[in-house]
């Protein structure tokens, strides 16, 4: 059994003024020890809600794959773990997308992170287009094939599948749909790291909601959930956690 994980993906939202929803998260984690939780934050973000998240991991949402060099607004995988963050997300579609990231710069991403003792959250997931053309399966496969990293495994990297067209839309896939995409993607982890794939958690993320999670998080091989938009706030995030508990 694979212990559960609920992060939160803050996108580039979070100034000091929410630090107070940080310390709500965190005792809402504190209050639930029999799941895991963690809050990605902007880089801005990452020190300020480690001096008030206590025990609640505090990640990025990024790190770059050289340690260090001219690489203007970029960020290492050392200067995250010296503002104390200890995960970060890579691979984001968000990333895959708007900065046109491929599956060997999220390779090289997460291959970094490790080599600064990060966790990695390795993000994967089909757009609209690729679903409808039936390809959303073979896709996933791609993503994970040319992005994990050699060796991994539970103790520092988790799978996030994603489906682009299900970020911040209120729309999510069948449950039928997320089941067969996460069995998928749990065979292909199999494939590449042998029995290493079985402790290996695979979220959910893309519109799941406290009105959602409990049927979502009841599929095989959904071992936690990745959230945008209802991780903002303690209100929207808390039922989540305790959903997932
Ligand atoms: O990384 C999580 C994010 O992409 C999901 O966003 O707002 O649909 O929960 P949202």
């Amino acid at each position: 059994m694979r212990r559960r994980l609920i992060a939160g993906n803050w996108k580039m939202h979070g100034l000091k003024a929410q630090l107070g929803e940080v310390e709500a998260i965190a005792a809402a984690a504190a209050a639930n020890p029999q799941i895991d939780v963690a809050l990605c934050v902007p880089f801005t973000l990452i020190a300020p809600a480690v001096a008030v998240a206590g025990a609640l991991p505090i990640g990025a949402q990024d790190v770059h794959a050289a340690d260090k060099g001219a690489h203007t607004g970029c960020t290492s995988g050392e200067m995250l773990r010296e503002c104390g963050a200890t995960l970060t997300i890579v691979g984001h579609s968000e990333r895959r997308g708007d900065q046109h990231e491929t599956g060997h710069d999220a390779w090289a991403k997460a291959v970094a992170a490790r080599r600064h003792g990060l966790q990695v959250i390795l993000c994967c997931g089909e757009t609209a287009a690729e679903r409808d053309a039936g390809r959303a399966e073979r896709i996933v496969q791609s993503q994970i094939e040319k992005s994990l990293p050699d060796g991994a495994s539970a103790d520092w990297l988790t799978l996030a599948y994603e489906p682009r067209w299900a970020i911040g839309t209120g729309k999510t896939p069948t449950l039928e749909d997320i089941a067969a995409i996460h069995a998928i993607a749990r065979a292909k982890l199999r494939a590449m790291v042998g029995d290493a794939a079985d402790g290996i958690r695979i979220l959910y993320g893309g519109s799941l909601t406290g009105a959602n999670a409990v049927e979502i998080l009841a599929v095989d091989n959904v071992d936690g959930a990745l959230v945008g938009g209802a991780s903002l706030t303690a209100g929207k995030f808390v039922p989540i956690i305790e959903a997932a508990a």
